[in-house]
């Protein structure tokens, strides 16, 4: 049971820290059927809350994960599979009122295949083509106007549909559902910010300036200080102290993967942690880590090592300065240059305080525990 409190994948129901601005403002841009694109690094929380958003509301709603899609045939499944489950979710309990239901849908849509039995719906596409992907979701909206339900679908990892062969197409035939849908709203999310910013925002591609975009930052510190004392309460009948609530959240910088990884370890210990159990724990696992923190290190250019290296050992919130430059040894205008790439690498990003950091704060303190070697 202990494993459940500090989950490595999606966080639910107790185990699911605030977010509560990020949760209203997306149940009221499906309530209003807007369309969003959530971009934030690796392992910020996107995921969990897509799913917290799906679960608290009362609207229907589906996440389909695109992370290992290979080509589109394997797009076209998924989304068939997931607008058959989302409208079967939605299917009135009485079957002639479904069977009813269907029958309409059916005869807007020649092309595609329904069939209905007892309380189970399937749709296949007769002739798949790239249209069939806007077929599928138009079918969906059809339905969700018939049935005056508001309903979701969000697309985890969209930035994928960018990496395969026949993209172009995909988005096209994406946005044209999106543009016609009136029940259905959307949600693209992703890590690779690059990535979708070409598809939302360059003017060449089918997606341009469809959704409002929404960047998740980091849960604050003070966020996760009744979160943790309250689960602390529940393990050990007693809080944290104010010592370990500060390493843990400045050790991990509030990354909420890491937060997760640090506490899964602390609240497997039968006594409240102490301090020094917070350093030895994180120390441990850095050094389990070892290997892909080495790794990742490796990919990078002398010139963005020793950027990286600077700013592990002191975060800046003045990177062109020259004291900055000094201490690092290197001139203004690398230091510049070098770190839009880390930043688009997401090697480095902006914290709250407008202070330049690693962004993986194990990187970060690897980096700090060997930098002799570096
Ligand atoms: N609001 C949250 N409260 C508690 N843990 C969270 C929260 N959001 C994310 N996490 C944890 O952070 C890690 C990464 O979350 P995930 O949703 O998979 O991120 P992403 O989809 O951005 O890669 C997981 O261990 C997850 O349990
Ligand atoms: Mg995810």
């Amino acid at each position: 049971m202990i494993q459940r409190y500090f989950p490595q994948g999606v966080a639910e129901e107790d185990f699911f820290c605030n977010r509560e601005k990020e949760r209203e403002f997306i149940s009221k841009s499906i309530l209003s059927h807007e369309h969003i694109v959530l971009v934030a690094p690796r392992r910020y929380g996107k995921t969990s809350l897509i799913a917290q958003v799906l679960r608290e509301n009362d609207f229907p709603g589906i996440s389909i994960d695109l992370l290992f899609v290979l080509d589109q045939a394997q797009v076209t499944r998924l989304i068939s599979d997931s607008v058959s489950q989302l409208i079967n979710q939605m299917l009135p309990k009485s079957t002639t009122v479904a069977k009813k239901i269907v029958d309409t849908l059916a005869a807007l849509n020649p092309k595609v295949g329904f069939n209905i039995l007892g309380q189970r719906l399937e749709i296949n596409i007769k002739q798949p083509s790239e249209r069939s992907i806007s077929e599928l979701l138009l079918i969906l909206d059809q339905f969700a106007t018939k049935s005056e339900t508001p309903c979701v679908i969000a697309f985890d990892e969209f930035q994928q549909i960018g990496e395969l062969k026949e993209n172009h197409a995909i988005e096209a035939s994406i946005r044209h559902a999106v543009e016609r849908s009136k029940y259905v709203s959307y949600i693209f999310s992703g890590s690779n910010r690059h990535l979708l910013n070409e598809i939302f925002s360059d003017k060449t591609r089918p997606l341009y300036h469809l959704c409002d975009l929404m960047k998740l930052d980091r849960i604050k510190a003070e966020s996760y200080r009744m979160f943790l004392t309250n689960l602390a309460k529940t393990r050990w009948k007693h809080g944290i102290t104010e010592d370990v609530f500060s390493e843990i959240t400045n050790i991990t910088k509030c990354h909420s993967y890491y937060v997760n990884t640090l506490c899964r370890r602390l609240w497997q210990g039968a006594k409240v942690p102490q301090l020094a159990d917070v350093l030895n724990t994180w120390d441990n696992y850095v050094e389990q880590q070892s290997y892909w923190i080495i790794k990742d290190f490796g990919r990078l250019t002398l010139t963005q090592r020793k950027l990286l290296t600077a700013l592990a050992l002191t975060p800046t919130s003045e990177p062109h300065s020259e004291a900055f430059s000094t201490s690092a040894k290197m001139t203004a205008s690398t230091i510049q240059k070098t770190l839009q790439t880390l930043q688009k690498m997401d090697f480095v990003y902006q914290d709250h305080d407008g202070y330049y950091n690693v962004l993986d704060p194990a990187i970060a303190y690897f980096i700090r525990k060997h930098f002799s070697k570096f």
